[in-house]
């Protein structure tokens, strides 16, 4: 059994209407939401900054888990702590003073995350752990929802739960029923879902599936 948390990626929702689609996912047994925040440079898409988080924070009550796919992510602390967001994640890639960066955020209040791409070796993050709440490890090229999950990235999992006993572990990309087993046995306890839930007929049911999976 295992406490896992599950967060809905809004990316692959209807964007129009992201007050209805965040209450949606919420009623729908969501237990936080699940922010992706891309610019165009750190990855070869854009979806929306902190003006957008803010007008939603005036429709939910929801945890806000910033997903930063941001080159320069230090740049966005203070916008997003001003938009009403709980949780930063922005990847280790993406800059060259990651301690600066996890200090900056702290500062301005919000809980840090840090998040590495597939390529990225697991001991590249170690150095950090100790000053996180959380660690994303992406389990698709981070970009684009509905990517096949990338199962060999498990052993970076295993790897941070075997020294972390306490860690928040998040997994994000191509998560649903039928992968959702994986990452929560290797030792993830905050998974990310997109179009498995959103563009599902029946977002309560498969959020329902995804827990039943891991609290037997
Ligand atoms: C990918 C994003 C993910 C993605 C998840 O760059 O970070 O959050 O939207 O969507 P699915 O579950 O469809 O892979
Ligand atoms: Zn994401």
């Amino acid at each position: 059994s295992c406490s896992c948390k599950i967060g809905p990626s809004i990316l692959n929702a209807d964007l129009s209407n992201l007050a209805s689609e965040a209450r949606r996912l919420m009623d729908c047994g969501a237990d936080y939401l699940h922010l992706d925040v891309m610019d165009g440079h750190f990855v070869p898409n854009m979806t929306f900054g902190h003006p957008v988080v803010k007008s939603l924070r005036q429709h939910s009550d929801a945890f806000f888990d910033m997903h930063m796919m941001v080159a320069g992510p230090e740049q966005w602390i203070e916008g997003m702590r001003d938009a009403g967001a709980n949780l930063f994640t922005f990847h280790v890639e993406a800059t060259d003073d990651v301690k600066g960066c996890i200090r900056k955020v702290k500062e301005a209040g919000m809980q840090v995350g840090i998040g590495l791409k597939p390529k990225t070796p697991v001991d590249v993050v170690f150095p950090y752990v100790e000053d996180v709440d959380m660690v994303l490890v992406m389990t698709v090229e981070p970009g684009f929802g509905g990517q096949k999950f990338m199962a060999d990235m498990m052993p970076k999992v295993q790897a941070l739960r075997a020294k972390y006993k306490s860690l928040d572990i998040e997994v994000d990309g191509g998560v649903g029923p039928s992968t959702i087993d994986l990452a929560a046995e290797a030792g993830a306890n905050m998974i990310v879902s997109g179009t498995a839930v959103v563009r599902s007929d029946n977002p309560r049911e498969v959020i329902g599936q995804l827990r039943g999976k891991v609290d037997e």
